[in-house]
Formats: structure tokens, C-alpha cells, sequence
């Protein structure tokens, strides 16, 4: 790995590495002692141009946690707003000796822009570009799915999976059938109003279902999305209570799950819209325990990035420069 821009493309073996590394770093972390000594001496500046709570706070965890130095660029108060463009902030930054940074935008390919200029030996890592990728959810995901299912990585291929609600916008849809089928699951709905589903997506190996009890029905995973209103744009937007009557997670759609079904949510969530409250926080639900996976997700990527592999890979280049 030498960036991480997205799950397209990556093999079932890569995949795997990394959710084995992350589960050796969540065991060796479980301790009083929450620091290892990975990326001592690297640097990794947080660059999100879009709000975030659990990937920027769990990105800086995560550094932290390998014992990089962290940096927390806030972009309102950043040259951005006085009309530095995207390509002068990252050579600005790259001069103070950068070594990784992870980076949030509203366009898509704003991640792949980066790992273009990007000079020889810094990595880029995609915390979520527009409505394209958002890899490290995807990786979370797979981590949360496999704890719950495995831990045989062959799980996977048996699985029933439901996406539910904004795909259209979703980054974190594209992330999670990425992984998913490369893993092996061949059962993956899409369930959303038709005007929520991107046109072709059943190329990329999906059903597609405007039902939401049939699309549903004995599913073992169901993964819920937020409706993006920041990104409709004055486009299609759904009544809140006709989403919810027809698409949400409601106490009585919850009950006729399989008993063993597991409720999943990138977060944040929009209570009584997609998923009731107290569904979201119910037996079923693995929702917190998806942000906390992110911590050892985005360790192993890191580590794998920065740390021993790429010492043995790439020699650093911080004379040149
Ligand atoms: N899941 C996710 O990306 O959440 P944040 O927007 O809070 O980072």
C-alpha cells in the first residue's frame, strides 16, 4: 500500500491483511498501555475540508495511539479560505515534512488529486471524498462483519447483506460493496426509493429493491444510510416521515429481522428518519461498536503505510525535499 484512496481493486488477500493487522493491534492495545511505537517520529496532519466526528476524531486516536505527531488543520481558519488552492496547501504542508495525511472533501477525487502531487514517500489516506469513497468505513465495516460472523473470513461468501436508504450519495455504499464482494458475498441488496439509487449499480454486483420489507427479509446484515441532504441540492428530497414509513429501521421492521441479524450505521444518525432511537441503540445494533473498530482499522492502515512495511519498501526521502 502506498495510498489509500479506495477499496476498488483491492484483493480479498490485501483486504484480509488489513483486518488481521487491525485485530493484532486491538489485542495488543486492550491493556492499560495505549501506545505502540510504530510511527514514532512520522507526522500525519488531518485535513478535512467537510465536518466529521468519528473518522477525524478516530484518524487522530489511531496516529496517536502509534506514536506519530498529529496535526488538526482547521480549514475554516486555514489559507483555504483566503483562496489557497488545494495543490498550494499541500505543498505548503508538505514542506513542514509531512509524512501521511488524511484527507475529507466534498468533491469527489479530491483524495486521488492529493496522491497525484503528493511528493515521493507522503501518503494520502481518503477519509471520504464527495459521493465516491470512503475506504476506511468500508475496511471498519468488513472488521465490524467478520467480529460478528467469523471469525472465518470465508463468512463472507454466505452472507445476506441489505443496504438501506441514500445511496445515491453514499460514499460509504460504494466503499462497503467494494470490500464486500471481493470478499466473496454475492447477496448484496440495494434498498432505496428509486430515486436514491444510482443508475447502473447493479453493475457493480447488487440487487436492487424498492421494498423494504422484501429487501430485508432474512437478510444477516443490514447496513443503513443517512439521507444526504448536503448533497441533494435541491434535487430529489424525500418527506422525513414518508422515508421513514417506507424506508427506516422501525421498531416492528427491527422485530422481524432474523434474531441473529446485525443492525449497522456509519454514523451520524438521523433518529425517527432512517433508524427509531432505540432501535439504533437495541440488542441488534453494533453501531458504537463500529466506531471503535475504526480506531484499530485506521491503525492497520497506517502501520501497514508507514510503518515496517514501508520502511522495508521505501526508503524516505526527507533530503530531496
Ligand atoms: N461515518 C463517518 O464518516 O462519520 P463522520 O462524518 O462523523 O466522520
Amino acid at each position: 500500500l502506498r495510498h489509500l484512496l479506495t477499496l476498488e481493486g483491492l484483493g480479498a488477500e490485501l483486504l484480509t491483511e488489513i483486518l488481521d493487522t487491525a485485530e493484532e493491534l486491538e489485542h495488543s492495545l486492550r491493556g492499560p498501555d495505549k501506545k505502540l511505537p510504530l510511527l514514532r517520529g512520522r507526522t500525519v496532519v488531518n485535513l478535512f475540508f467537510e465536518p466529521s466526528t468519528r473518522t477525524r476524531t478516530t484518524f487522530e486516536l489511531a496516529a496517536k495511539r502509534l506514536s506519530a505527531d498529529v496535526l488538526n488543520l482547521q480549514l475554516a481558519a486555514s489559507s483555504t479560505s483566503k483562496g489557497e488552492t488545494l495543490f498550494d496547501t499541500l505543498k505548503t504542508l508538505e514542506a513542514m515534512q509531512v509524512d501521511m495525511f488524511v484527507v475529507r472533501h466534498e468533491a469527489s477525487g479530491a483524495a486521488h488529486f492529493f496522491a497525484q502531487h503528493a511528493a515521493p514517500g507522503v501518503a494520502i489516506l481518503n477519509a471520504g471524498d464527495g459521493r465516491h469513497a470512503h475506504p476506511t468505513q468500508g475496511l471498519l465495516d468488513l472488521f465490524t462483519i467478520r467480529r460478528y460472523k467469523g471469525p472465518d473470513i470465508d463468512c463472507f461468501r454466505k452472507l445476506r447483506v441489505a443496504i438501506v436508504g441514500d445511496v445515491l450519495h453514499s460514499r460509504v455504499a460504494r466503499s462497503d460493496i467494494h470490500g464486500l464482494r471481493a470478499l466473496g458475498t454475492t447477496d448484496i441488496r440495494v434498498v432505496a426509493p428509486p430515486t436514491l439509487v444510482p443508475a447502473g449499480i447493479e453493475q457493480m454486483g447488487v440487487s436492487v429493491h424498492h421494498d423494504m420489507d422484501e429487501g430485508i427479509d432474512g437478510v444477516d446484515v443490514v447496513i443503513l444510510l443517512r439521507l444526504q441532504k448536503e448533497r441533494m441540492l435541491g434535487a430529489y428530497l424525500p418527506s422525513m416521515s414518508e422515508f421513514h414509513r417506507d424506508f427506516g429501521l422501525t421498531r416492528a421492521r427491527a422485530r422481524a429481522l432474523r434474531p441473529d441479524a446485525i443492525i449497522m450505521h456509519p454514523g451520524p444518525i438521523n433518529r425517527g428518519v432512517e433508524i427509531e432511537g432505540d432501535v439504533a441503540y437495541g440488542p441488534q445494533s453494533l453501531i458504537l461498536q463500529q466506531v471503535r473498530h475504526g480506531i484499530a482499522v485506521r491503525m492497520a492502515v497506517m502501520a501497514m503505510i508507514l510503518g515496517q512495511a514501508s520502511v522495508r519498501t521505501r526508503p524516505r526521502r526527507r533530503s530531496t525535499r
